[in-house]
């Protein structure tokens, strides 16, 4: 069975100026250890006052759901920076997992809000000073859900399949200023997260834990997980000198998903 990186891309970003929302836990954290390992100066927002301040990084409590805060981390982050090369619009949340009919307005307020909003509210305030560093690059978390259906998760999959939409066409408003934007789309990403919905899928379908394990990476042609690192990874070959050219791009990283279920 094929398996994910279990470690960062070692390319030198030596002073490289690197802000990530969402990034006190998750992938985002992974990605913040990872830009750090590798050289870069990072700077991240999140949520969680508790895991941010264990995160060894430095940053802000930022909620994502408000363009005020989510303004004033791009601001601290340039400040703090001193300029700033990289924006990586990682915070994300899952939404309400229910038929559309069910959905209430708050829901899909909030969804909307924190996993695509945000997106623009960062990307406003930080062209300016992406700009001036001489072209940068921003990157945002979209998922596997930005290229498929996604039956009772319809918040999450509109605001995912925006971030494409949103992608593209912000990167052909910023190419001719030498300023590359791409999403990437993970698939199922190994983890805690992971493990508890295929728990939750074995029970509900009377199957043991392995037997739903094996369903799940049989949604995948190489049947596999992918790893907060194969993710991370990406974002880190990206801002590389190697990622130079790639602007305007949904890049998945999911061992060739075939279907959401
Ligand atoms: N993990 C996966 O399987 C997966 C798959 C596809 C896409 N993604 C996307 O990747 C990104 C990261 O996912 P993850 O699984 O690491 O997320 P996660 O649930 O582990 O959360 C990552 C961090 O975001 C923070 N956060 C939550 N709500 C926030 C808010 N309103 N404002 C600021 N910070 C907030 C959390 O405190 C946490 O530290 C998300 O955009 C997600 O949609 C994840």
């Amino acid at each position: 069975m094929i398996t994910g990186a279990t470690t960062y891309l070692p390319v030198d970003l030596t002073g490289l100026r690197v802000a990530i929302t969402g990034a006190a836990g998750g992938i985002g954290r992974v990605m913040a250890d990872s830009f750090a390992a590798c050289g870069a100066n990072v700077f991240i927002s999140d949520i969680d006052a508790a895991s941010l301040a264990t995160s060894g990084h430095p940053g802000m409590v930022a909620n994502a759901g408000s363009a005020a805060e989510m303004e004033n981390f791009v601001d601290t982050a340039v400040r703090e920076l001193t300029g700033l090369d990289v924006l990586i619009n990682n915070a994300g949340i899952a939404g309400p997992t229910k038929k559309v009919e069910d959905v209430t307005p708050e829901e899909l307020d909030a969804t909307l809000q924190i996993d695509l909003a945000a997106m623009f509210h960062t990307a406003r305030r930080a062209i300016p000073a992406l700009r001036a560093s001489g072209g940068g690059s921003i990157i945002n978390l979209s998922s596997a859900a930005g290229r498929f259906g996604f039956q009772l998760r319809s918040p999450y999959a509109a605001a995912k399949w925006g971030v494409i939409g949103f992608t593209k066409t912000l990167a052909i408003e910023l190419g001719p200023q030498g300023i590359r934007v791409n999403a990437i789309l993970p698939g199922l990403v190994d983890g805690p997260r992971i493990r508890a919905v295929i728990k939750a899928k074995a029970e509900a379908a009377g199957v043991g834990e392995n037997a739903q394990t094996t369903r799940a990476v049989e949604t995948t042609s190489l049947r596999c997980f992918v790893t907060q690192h194969d993710i991370a990874n990406m974002a880190l070959y990206l801002c590389s000198p190697f990622g130079a050219t790639i602007s305007g791009q949904s890049l998945a990283v999911d061992g060739d998903l075939q279907v959401l279920i």
